[in-house]
């Protein structure tokens, strides 16, 4: 039996990424994967087709709606959603094969099949063609991820009733799409289609967006998405779906108890996602979990009751994240080789790539007024910026929270273009503790969109913001 200083079962970003950190700091490595290829739910099924398809849908929306204003005609626009899909798909395949060669260049074993524990230190591994063999790990990694919640009143077919998984990979647009939750997956794939044409209904349990993210944020994100048509009906309960051939009619309940039926083609569940343990023997051998389905951790630790196997990313607590889990794999792989691994969870940021998107990182003002903290407020318009002048791209703000007494960042939060990009900024301000002060006397190039958060670091400040 082959045996590895550390075995990594599942090779999303929180697996291939502590897989690779570990093999640099000298361990012997395997990786587990029951997929044919790497990089799990976000490279597959997740942040990257959902992004190729994104920015796809943002080019046919701009030549449509945007270019007109620029002086550029175009003739008439047209979508070819099969060439569409095989882009998106060749954007997986190249990010997946890079995965591919990354474990090859640092040594790291692959091994295809579902892994499964048969011991605290032994996992068999079992092919699709029958085959089952089993290694040996001093240190075991669980990175097994997560997988779309599924309800009993809306089954999934993957025709009708889908799931992402499904919705990224549809032949034709629909004419309407019901979307089931109005979360980051509902937002993305729901501005897809319905930039693509789909008439698009979007029903939500709670009375928001965002769940308890900025409260402001998520209405002024709201009336943005509602411009571009998208309908959201909140405070809504789903009783179930009758699929009808190829229609499928939608039984919902409305907060003051009137029930209604909404009439589409498809409805995408996107409620959440569960943590993916199914048969990996985890129960089995006396791994702990928490209430919520995950396997039990030390917190900043990743060790489970079994102090020799560890877990990481979607599988364990805290922000279902491709760079949480990447993050939480290179501590990991740098405690096992002795050195200090940290994740410092106040500074992660969220980003939600509609468009204009949405990104923030630390708290919102009803989070600090529930915890008795004093705060100052400062906020820019990215209407009153040069840049999104000239990019003709006048939606959205930054708001940018500070401490009353220290100044110190509590929470910034952007929608505005290239707001995941801009978010960067505020996450290493948030790693290296600075104020609002700080922000507003670096240095931001003009003409750029980052000097609206500068703008609003400012306002925050002391109420100097130069260009508002
Ligand atoms: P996963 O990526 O889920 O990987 C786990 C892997 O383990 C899978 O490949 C699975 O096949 C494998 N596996 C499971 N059990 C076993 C077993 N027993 N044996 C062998 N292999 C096993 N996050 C972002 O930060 N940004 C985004 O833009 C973003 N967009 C998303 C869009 C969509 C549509 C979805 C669904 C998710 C998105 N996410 C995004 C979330 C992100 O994909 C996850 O947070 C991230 O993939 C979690 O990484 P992970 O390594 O924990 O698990
Ligand atoms: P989510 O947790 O973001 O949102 C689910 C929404 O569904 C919530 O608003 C919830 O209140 C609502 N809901 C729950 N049950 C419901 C019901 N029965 N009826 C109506 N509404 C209901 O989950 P989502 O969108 O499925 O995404 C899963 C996870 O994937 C996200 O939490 C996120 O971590 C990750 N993701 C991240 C992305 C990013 O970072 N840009 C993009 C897509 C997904």
């Amino acid at each position: 039996m082959e045996n590895f200083d550390v075995i990594v079962i599942g090779a999303g970003p929180g697996g291939y990424v502590a897989a690779i950190r570990a093999a640099q700091l000298g361990k012997k490595v395997a990786i587990i994967e029951k997929r044919k290829t790497l990089g799990g739910t976000c490279l597959n099924v997740g942040c990257i087709p959902s992004k190729a398809l994104l920015d796809s849908s943002e080019e046919f929306d701009k030549a449509k709606h945007k270019l007109g204003d620029h002086g550029i005609t175009v003739g008439t626009v047209k979508i070819d959603i099969k060439k569409m899909m095989e882009r998106k798909d060749k954007v997986v395949s190249e990010v997946t094969s890079g995965v591919e060669y990354l474990m090859k260049k640092n040594k790291i074993t692959r091994y295809m099949g579902l892994g499964k524990f048969i011991s605290k230190t032994e996992i068999s591994i079992s092919s699709d063609d029958g085959k089952t063999e089993t290694i040996e790990g001093t240190n075991i990694i669980i990175a097994t991820g997560s997988t779309p919640i599924e309800i009993p009143p809306l089954p999934i077919d993957g025709k009708t009733l889908i799931t992402s998984d499904h919705a990224i990979a549809l032949d034709e647009v629909p004419n309407h799409l019901i979307i089931v939750g109005a979360g980051v997956i509902g937002l993305e794939l729901g501005s897809v289609w319905a930039r693509l044409g789909a008439k698009v209904t979007i029903v939500e349990l709670l009375p928001r967006l965002f769940g308890t993210a900025d409260a402001a944020t998520a209405s002024y994100t709201q009336r943005l998405l509602e411009k571009q048509g998208l309908t959201f009906l909140f405070e809504t309960k789903v009783h179930g779906a009758k699929v009808k051939g190829k229609k499928v009619e939608v039984e919902i309940e409305a907060k003051d108890g009137t029930k209604s039926i909404l009439d589409g083609d498809k409805v995408l569940v996107s409620i959440g996602r569960r943590p993916n343990t199914d048969g990996l023997g985890a129960k089995e051998i006396g791994i702990e979990f928490t209430e919520r389905g995950r396997i039990k951790v030390k917190q900043n630790h990743f060790q489970t009751n079994i102090p020799n196997i560890y877990a990481i990313g979607d599988v364990i607590d805290g922000p279902m994240l491709a760079h949480k889990a990447e993050d939480e794999g290179i501590a990991l792989a740098e405690m096992l080789a002795g050195k200090a691994g940290h994740v410092n969870y106040r500074a992660i940021p969220w980003v939600v790539y509609t468009w204009p998107e949405v990104a923030w990182v630390g708290s919102g003002e009803e989070e600090l007024k529930a915890q008795g903290i004093e705060y100052k407020v400062g906020k820019s318009m990215f209407k009153a910026n040069a840049r999104s002048k000239a990019m003709n791209e006048p939606d959205g703000q930054v708001k940018v929270l500070s401490d009353k007494k220290t100044d110190k960042l509590l929470g910034v939060h952007i929608v505005g273009p290239r707001a995941s990009d801009m978010i960067a900024e505020i996450a290493v301000a948030f790693e290296f503790g600075a104020s609002a002060e700080d922000i507003a006397r670096s240095t931001h190039a003009h003409p750029t969109l980052s000097e609206v958060i500068r703008e609003a670091a400012m306002d925050a400040d002391a109420k100097w913001s130069i260009h508002s």
